[in-house]
C-alpha cells in the first residue's frame, strides 16, 4: 500500500484522485487544500465542481480510500507520493506580468513539503508549469540539511472539463517524465504502476522531464490553434457565403487533419489554453525566439477578435443600437457540461454588451454561481435566471454562448411568442436548427454562416 497525497483539490486534483482511488483500492489517497470551504464541499453531498460521473465515483470511494482534508502538514509527513495540482495563474506583477506563470504557490508548496518530511518522497507535477520548473523544484526540495532525497516527476493532466472522468478512465495517453538516474527511473516506475491498474501499458509513455513539461504546453497550444484556425475561416465564410460547418466537415475528412476541434465558436475559454499559450510565448521570448513567440501569440489575438466580431455583428444586426434592449445570454460556462466560468468567452461577451448598455439576463444550467463571482462588479448590472424561458421573456435577442444540449431541446415557438419583435438569435456555437428557427420567425445570425432573416434587404 502507498500513501498518495494530492495538494490542490480543484478541477484537476479532485477528479484525478477520485479515479485513482477507484482503481487502486489498496492505496490510501488523501486530497488536501488550503481552502476550507472547498474541502468541506468535497466532504458534503454538493461537490464543489460539476463534472459528469464525478459524484458516483466520489460517493463510492470517499471515506474508504479517498479522504479530503485541510491538515496539509500532517498528510505531507505521511505521504510516499505527492501530486501537486495547485493553481499556477498568470503573473499579474513584475517581470513577465501578463504572460509568465506565477509560481509562488508551487514554490511555497515545495517548501512546505520539505519542512514536513522525514522520509524520501516522489513529488509529481500535475499543474501545468513552464518548462524546467521541475529543476527548480529539485533544487529546493533537495536543499535540505537532513539529506532526504526527493524525486520530481512530471505527469501532466490532459483531461478536459466536462469529460474529465472519461478522459481519466480512458486516456489517449499518460505521460510521465523524469530523470534518467536510477532513482529517477524508480520514481517514474512508481507512477507507471499506479496507472497500469486501469490504463493499457502501450498508452503510458515515459520521457525526460523537459519533454514531458513541454508536451503539455505544446498540446494545449496546438488544440487552441485549431480553434483559432477554424474561427479565422469562419470570418471569411461570413464574408463570402460559404458555410463553416460544411467547410469544417470537408477539411476534417482528410485523415491528416482529422475531424476534432474544428467547431467554430465565440472562441476558446477555460483556465488552460490562454494561460498555457502565454507561458509558451514568454518562454520563447526568454530564449530570443521572437518569431516563434509572435506565431503563438496570434492564436490569442485571433480568439479575442472572434469575440469582438460576434459582438459587432449583434450590434449591427440589431439596427446599430442595443442600449436598453433586453438580451438573453444562453450559457455562462466556458464549454458545456461544466460549471467552470474561468476565461469564459460568454462572460467576455457579456461585459462587452454591458458596455453598450444592453440589459443582460444570463441563463445557465450549472454555472450561474460561478458567473456571479467571475463577473465581479459587473454582476450587479446583470440578471441571473436559471429558467431559459423566463430569461427570454420580452428579450429582443438570444445569444447562444455555451453549447449545452439543454438549449437545443427548448420549445422555441413558445420562446418566440414571448419575445420582443423582430426577434433575433445569435448562435455563437452553431448548435441550433437554424432553418427551423427561421421558419418560426426568428432572424438568425450564426458563426460562419449566411444570416437567415426576414428583412427584405437581406
Ligand atoms: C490547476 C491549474 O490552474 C492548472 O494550471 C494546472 O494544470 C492544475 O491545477 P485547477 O485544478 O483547475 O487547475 O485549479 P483550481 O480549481 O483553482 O484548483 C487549485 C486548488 O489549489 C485550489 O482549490 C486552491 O485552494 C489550492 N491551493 C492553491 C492550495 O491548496 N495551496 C496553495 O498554496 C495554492
Ligand atoms: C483543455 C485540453 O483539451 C485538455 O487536454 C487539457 O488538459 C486542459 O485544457 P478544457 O479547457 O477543459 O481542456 O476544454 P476543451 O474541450 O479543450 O475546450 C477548450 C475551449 O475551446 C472551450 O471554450 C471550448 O468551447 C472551445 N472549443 C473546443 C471550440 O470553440 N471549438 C472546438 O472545436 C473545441
Amino acid at each position: 500500500m502507498a500513501n498518495i497525497l494530492c495538494i490542490g483539490a480543484g478541477y484537476v486534483g479532485g477528479p484525478t484522485m477520485a479515479v485513482i482511488a477507484k482503481h487502486c483500492p489498496q492505496h490510501r489517497i488523501v486530497v488536501v487544500d488550503i481552502n476550507e470551504e472547498r474541502i468541506a464541499a468535497w466532504q458534503s453531498e454538493h461537490l464543489p465542481i460539476y463534472e459528469p460521473g464525478l459524484d458516483e465515483i466520489v460517493h463510492s470511494t470517499r471515506n474508504k480510500n479517498l479522504l479530503f482534508s485541510t491538515e496539509i502538514n500532517r498528510h505531507i509527513a505521511e505521504a510516499d507520493i505527492i501530486f501537486v495540482s495547485v493553481n499556477t495563474p498568470i503573473k499579474s506583477f513584475g517581470q513577465g506580468a501578463g504572460k509568465a506563470a506565477d509560481l509562488q504557490f508551487w514554490e511555497k508548496t515545495a517548501r512546505q513539503i520539505l519542512e514536513n518530511s522525514s522520509s524520501p518522497k516522489i513529488v509529481v507535477e500535475k499543474s501545468t508549469l513552464p518548462v524546467r520548473t521541475a529543476e527548480a523544484m529539485e533544487y529546493i526540495l533537495n536543499s535540505n540539511a537532513n539529506r532526504l532525497h526527493f524525486d520530481v516527476v512530471s505527469n501532466p493532466e490532459f483531461l478536459a472539463e466536462g469529460t474529465a472522468i472519461r478522459d481519466m478512465e480512458e486516456p489517449n495517453r499518460v505521460l510521465i517524465g523524469g530523470r534518467e538516474t536510477p532513482s529517477g527511473q524508480r520514481a517514474i516506475q512508481a507512477i507507471v504502476d499506479i496507472y497500469t491498474h486501469w490504463v493499457p501499458k502501450e498508452r503510458i509513455f515515459t520521457t525526460n522531464l523537459w519533454s514531458s513539461e513541454l508536451s503539455k504546453l505544446a498540446a494545449n497550444a496546438f488544440l487552441a490553434q485549431r480553434v483559432s484556425s477554424i474561427n479565422a475561416i469562419s470570418a471569411l465564410c461570413e464574408k463570402t457565403g460559404a458555410d463553416i460547418s460544411e467547410v469544417a466537415h470537408a477539411i476534417g475528412l482528410d485523415k491528416r487533419i482529422g475531424p476534432h476541434f474544428l467547431r467554430a465558436s465565440i472562441g476558446f475559454g477555460g483556465s488552460c489554453f490562454r494561460k498555457d499559450i502565454l507561458n509558451l510565448v514568454y518562454l520563447c521570448q526568454y530564449y530570443g525566439l521572437d518569431e516563434v513567440a509572435a506565431y503563438w501569440e496570434q492564436v490569442i489575438t485571433m480568439n479575442e477578435s472572434q469575440q469582438a466580431r460576434f459582438v459587432s455583428s449583434m450590434i449591427s444586426s440589431m439596427f446599430n443600437t442595443i442600449a436598453g434592449k433586453r438580451i438573453a445570454l444562453y450559457g455562462a460556462a466556458f464549454k458545456a457540461n461544466t460549471s467552470d466560468t474561468r476565461e469564459s468567452p460568454a462572460l467576455a461577451i457579456c461585459r462587452a454588451l454591458l458596455e453598450e448598455r444592453a440589459k443582460i439576463v444570463i441563463s445557465d444550467p450549472h454555472a450561474l454561481d460561478n458567473a456571479r463571482i467571475d463577473l465581479g462588479d459587473a454582476a450587479r448590472q446583470v440578471m441571473f435566471e436559471s429558467d431559459p424561458y423566463a430569461a427570454a421573456k420580452e428579450a429582443h435577442a438570444i445569444a447562444i454562448l455555451t453549447e449545452w444540449v439543454h438549449f437545443t431541446t427548448l420549445n422555441y415557438e413558445t420562446i418566440y411568442r414571448s419575445m420582443a419583435k423582430p426577434a433575433f438569435i445569435f448562435d455563437g456555437r452553431n448548435t441550433l436548427d437554424h432553418k427551423k428557427l427561421h421558419a418560426i420567425g426568428f432572424n438568425i445570425y450564426a458563426i460562419g454562416k449566411p444570416p437567415l432573416t426576414h428583412f427584405s434587404a437581406s
